[in-house]
């Protein structure tokens, strides 16, 4: 994983909030992931709340910008959070993931835990568990094995003497700053 400090996490998620907020009245130019994905994946991909299929492309640029092709991993880019589509995701709730996932890891533990649709647990459920909910939705879509896997493992470190790291690392680098 990108390590980045506390302060650093808080700010891209203001950021990632103000994003947010202001959603409803921005545009945003989707011609990228219509042009990328198959229309399985493209539905998946359109399951995402606004602000997430817009940091999804931002992501996608980033890694094209810096000279990464492979067509797996820019499907990934675009779907590494498709999890999240399961419920929707209140702006405090990924704040509150952020602050206490690093300042109360055993009670956001708690917090995250297995919980049933409906239950007022759910939203932080699926905020922890969105990298294996999107990668089995991915799988069901047809996507590419490693494609799958770069979605299943985008918030946890890779071996790195795994073949796939490098790419793994790419798109963690790029999520971190996207
Ligand atoms: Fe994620
Ligand atoms: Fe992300």
């Amino acid at each position: 994983m990108v390590r980045v400090s506390l302060w650093q996490s808080l700010w891209q998620r203001l950021y990632r909030g103000f994003d947010d907020l202001l959603s409803p009245w921005r545009s945003l130019d989707e011609s990228p992931a219509v042009a990328l994905l198959d229309p399985p994946a493209l539905a998946l991909y359109r399951r995402m709340a606004k602000p997430d299929r817009r940091h999804s492309l931002r992501l996608l640029e980033r890694l094209r910008q810096e000279g990464h092709e492979h067509p797996d991993l820019l499907v990934a880019a675009l779907l590494h959070d498709c999890g999240k589509a399961a419920t929707p995701l209140r702006v405090w709730h990924r704040t509150l993931k952020v602050l206490m996932r690093r300042l109360a890891p055993t009670w956001w533990a708690h917090l995250a835990a297995p919980a049933p649709p409906g239950h007022w647990r759910y939203a932080f459920f699926v905020l922890e568990h969105h990298p294996c909910l999107g990668a089995a939705w991915a799988a069901t879509a047809g996507c590419s094995p490693l494609t799958v896997w770069l979605i299943a493992h985008h918030e946890t470190d890779p071996d790195p003497s795994d073949p796939r790291a490098g790419l793994m690392v790419a798109l963690q680098a790029a999520d971190a700053a996207s």
